[in-house]
């Protein structure tokens, strides 16, 4: 059928009513593209009353109102759902929001969630801020506890987060024995898996109820989204999940929702490369006397290595480097060395990305972690020998900076 046939049926119709007639897709049988078509929607229309009465019924399938769910987004629910080995998934405006959402999902007043020292920063906020402010406790615990957790678990406790490894030190939990210890007291687990992600480490295969990521790392993978998703294995949490996202208003455009597919649809490729291209940087930056550390758990010294062997089939390209105390002018000059590598936040994408910061701001004490510069890296698909060249730039300038200083001290 031709677009705007339909325009010419309408005789009996006005100006203004032809220009605004419902747009259509013209031959969805003969037009087979290869990707989910986009379908942007806030209202969603019905033939009846019958049916417009029905639709509350349609916020776990079918369509009622475009922030519910659209073909696209369902697409992509139901894509993420199957790469997570779950039944279910949930996509939401950001991996915090992902975060946010589970946690109220699950928890009421008088309740008390555990999260490990470790996490995402803003989540931490979350727990400590709104979360405590509704009554909920928010409790931390040592990301490297294991099994013992079962000894801070009591009837109060309702949820249990872990994310592996973490955000910034990258300590890798033990996340069957966490799971296993909240299974056996009817706690709900829920991982922030991003690092991972479902290709290196699916928790649900691990017994974990939950498994969050941030889509705006690896699978968005171009520094232009922002999206989260959770997906499990149990229609019931699912449905808690699909009613506290109906009621807080979160939903996610189609556009975004594409985008995010377009990324799934790369990024096997893209972590292999990133990965290759960061273990012969890590091997170059282990060769040098000035770097303390690398935090990076297929690091053979990393405290969490030897679980990260047992529990992933992958790693991702992101680490953290810890250089010897220097003061700031010397990081200064180090980062001012950056010609491919981008000063900024996120990870996980084609670029590759540093970001300056504290991992101890906000954290209990580190045993295992000496003072120092700590700057994070995502390694990104450049060549590696530009990337190489601005870190052993970036470390020869914090080395003279370190002498020149040293020198007029003397
Ligand atoms: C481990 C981890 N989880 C969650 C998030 C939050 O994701 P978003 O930026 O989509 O809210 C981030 C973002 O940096 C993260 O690093």
């Amino acid at each position: 059928m031709k677009p705007f046939r339909i325009l010419r049926r309408m005789t009996d119709r006005g100006e203004d009513t032809k220009h605004v007639a419902p747009g259509r897709d013209p031959d969805p049988a003969a037009f087979r593209s290869l990707t989910t078509p986009i379908r942007r929607a806030s209202t969603v229309v019905f033939d009846d009353l019958d049916s417009f009465e029905a639709r509350a019924s349609r916020l776990y399938d079918g369509y009622s109102y475009g922030l519910y769910g659209t073909p696209t987004s369902r697409a992509l629910e139901e894509r993420i759902a199957a790469l997570e080995g779950g039944s279910r998934a949930i996509v939401l405006p950001s991996g915090l929001a992902a975060i946010a959402l589970a946690t109220l999902s699950v928890v009421r007043c008088g309740d008390r969630v555990l999260f490990p020292d470790s996490m995402y920063g803003p989540a931490k906020e979350f727990f400590g801020g709104l979360l405590e402010r509704l009554g909920v406790e928010a409790i931390p615990y040592p990301p490297e506890i294991g099994e013992a957790i079962a000894e801070r678990l009591d009837d109060r406790v309702r949820m249990l987060w872990m994310e592996s490894p973490g955000s910034q030190t990258f300590e890798v939990q033990d996340v069957p024995a966490i799971a296993r210890a909240a299974k056996a007291r009817g706690i709900v687990s829920a991982a922030d898996n991003t690092w991972a992600s479902h290709l290196g480490f699916r928790p649900l295969d691990h017994g974990v109820d939950i498994a969050m990521q941030a889509l705006s790392k690896h699978a968005g993978g171009h520094g232009d989204l922002v999206m989260g998703s959770l997906a499990v294995s149990d229609e019931t949490l699912f449905r808690r999940l699909k009613d506290s996202a109906r009621v807080l208003g979160y939903g996610v455009s189609a556009d975004d929702c594409a985008l995010c597919e377009r990324g799934l649809m790369t990024m096997p490729l893209r972590l292999r490369h990133s990965w290759a291209t960061a273990r012969s940087l890590i091997a170059y930056l282990s060769s040098r006397p000035d770097v303390l550390r690398i935090l990076h758990p297929s690091v053979p010294d990393h405290p969490g290595h030897a679980i990260w062997r047992r529990d992933h089939r992958g790693a991702a390209g992101v680490f953290g480097l810890l250089l010897p105390p220097a003061d700031r002018e010397a990081q200064r000059a180090g980062l001012a060395e950056m010609r491919t590598i981008k000063i900024g936040a996120s990870w996980g994408g084609v670029h590759s990305l540093i970001a300056p910061g504290d991992p101890r701001r906000n954290r209990a004490p580190i045993p295992w972690l000496p003072e120092g510069i700590y700057w994070r890296l995502s390694i990104g698909l450049e060549d590696e020998a530009d990337l190489r060249r601005d870190l052993a730039a970036a470390l020869d300038a914090i080395r003279t900076r370190r002498r020149t200083t040293s020198k007029i001290a003397g």
